[in-house]
């Protein structure tokens, strides 16, 4: 009796002691502090920078804070180079709004952008790229700036971002590029299905990724994924409107790094383009795409539920012989059911100088108008096993 008593006073002053020591040891920036306004139009690029710089130089634990409020920021760069912190917390209870004037940050790439940061996490927030009348420029032919990623990571460590929401960017919501260890859980992403180039998610050249959790509509790939990804997992995504998740467009570059590792479970397509998609340019390549995991996927109403496309080459430039050479192998589809709004749910045209090989096809059903849907295959190689519904067209 006595024992647990002491034991459970013990637990208690560990807790109280701990608690407080973190507490004392955790640097508080506010934004607003440094003269950031919730105003909506006040320029608070400066105090976010300085918080930055602050947070940066601190040897303690940082977290940066945004109160509630919308906050006007220009294009902005978080740089960790020289940063003596081990981590940075960025804890965001409020709205942070590009410039309405898309000039302003539509050559800069990229809105927020961080680079060579190490144990970064953004908690929260919304970001409001306000691409509205950058969509309207591209979608009426104009010469029109290229747009500005609202969220980039590059050359970064350790990334986690919890619970924040991206709307209306100009270009791409979130790129995580040269990154090893993101974490990206909960994620929103709303842009309309016709907004030009709004990729939800890029990543590439990355190790590592993992997206849960997640809801993402848009006008362009819902998770988009570049040469040299590996280890990614994204699991429970909710995709639509866009054009569903795809690994591409690769082999563009002759020698460029290849995709492998890639799991994608438990997520739904809802009105898209596609569902899942390999896709490659036409063109000499020694990239490569092998060990992909497509597994327990709805698709409702999907124009190419699955689909793998080496022919890509839009108004047919700069494909020389029309053919591209990147490896397709080991990707399994496994448990995919729903309906696609195209009569082909599954499509494999592969390369003819390099036909895909180890596809497998377990467990797929989809249907076309209540009816099954039927398949088409060019040099692809596999194996169905389960009930694979439209029936399996590759080659043993
Ligand atoms: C990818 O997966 C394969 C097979 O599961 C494994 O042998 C290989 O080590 C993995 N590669 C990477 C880069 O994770």
């Amino acid at each position: 009796m006595a024992g647990a008593l002491s034991l459970l006073l013990a637990f208690h002053f560990l807790f109280t002691f701990f608690n407080c020591s973190s507490l004392a040891a955790i640097a508080n920036y506010n934004v607003q502090n440094l003269g950031a306004k919730p105003d909506g139009k006040t320029d608070s690029t400066k105090a976010f920078l300085s918080a930055w710089a602050s947070a940066c130089a601190s040897t303690q634990a940082a977290t940066i804070y945004v109160p509630p409020g919308r906050y006007l920021l220009g294009a902005a760069t978080f740089s960790g180079q020289s940063c003596k912190n081990p981590a940075i917390n960025i804890r965001i209870d409020g709205t942070l709004v590009a410039p309405s004037n898309y000039d302003a940050i539509g050559n800069s790439g990229n809105w927020i952008k961080f680079e060579r940061v190490t144990g970064v996490s953004v908690i929260g927030g919304t970001l409001d790229g306000q691409g509205v009348d950058l969509w309207a420029c591209k979608n009426s032919d104009k010469n029109c700036p290229e747009g500005a990623t609202t969220l980039a990571f590059y050359n970064s460590n350790n990334i986690a971002i919890n619970g924040l929401s991206s709307i209306n960017s100009q270009k791409f919501h979130i790129l995580v590029d040269e990154c090893q260890n993101a974490k990206l859980v909960g994620i929103k992403v709303s842009a309309p299905g016709n907004s030009p180039n709004t990729d939800g998610i890029h990543v590439e050249k990355s190790t590592g990724v993992t997206i849960l959790n997640s809801k993402i509509g848009t006008g362009d790939d819902c998770v988009s994924i570049g040469p040299g990804t590996s280890k990614l997992w994204i699991e429970n995504v909710a995709c639509g409107p866009g054009h569903g998740i795809s690994i591409g467009s690769l082999g563009w570059d002759s020698q460029e790094p290849g995709v492998q590792n890639v799991t994608v479970k438990s997520s739904s397509f809802t009105g898209t383009e596609n569902g899942v998609r390999v896709k490659t340019w036409a063109r000499p390549s020694n990239g490569f795409v092998k060990y992909v995991l497509f597994q327990h996927l709805v698709m409702v109403n999907v124009q190419n539920p699955i689909i793998v496309d080496q022919n890509y080459c839009p108004d047919n430039k700069n494909c020389p012989n029309q053919v591209s050479g990147v490896k397709i192998s080991d990707i399994t589809y496994q448990d995919i059911h729903g309906s696609s709004a195209t009569e082909i749910a599954m499509k494999f045209v592969c390369s003819k100088q390099n036909p895909c090989n180890g596809i497998t096809l377990e467990d797929v059903n989809l249907n076309y108008k209540n009816e099954p849907a039927q398949s088409s295959c060019i040099n692809a190689d596999g194996k169905a096993t389960g009930i694979v519904q439209p029936n399996s067209c590759l080659y043993n």
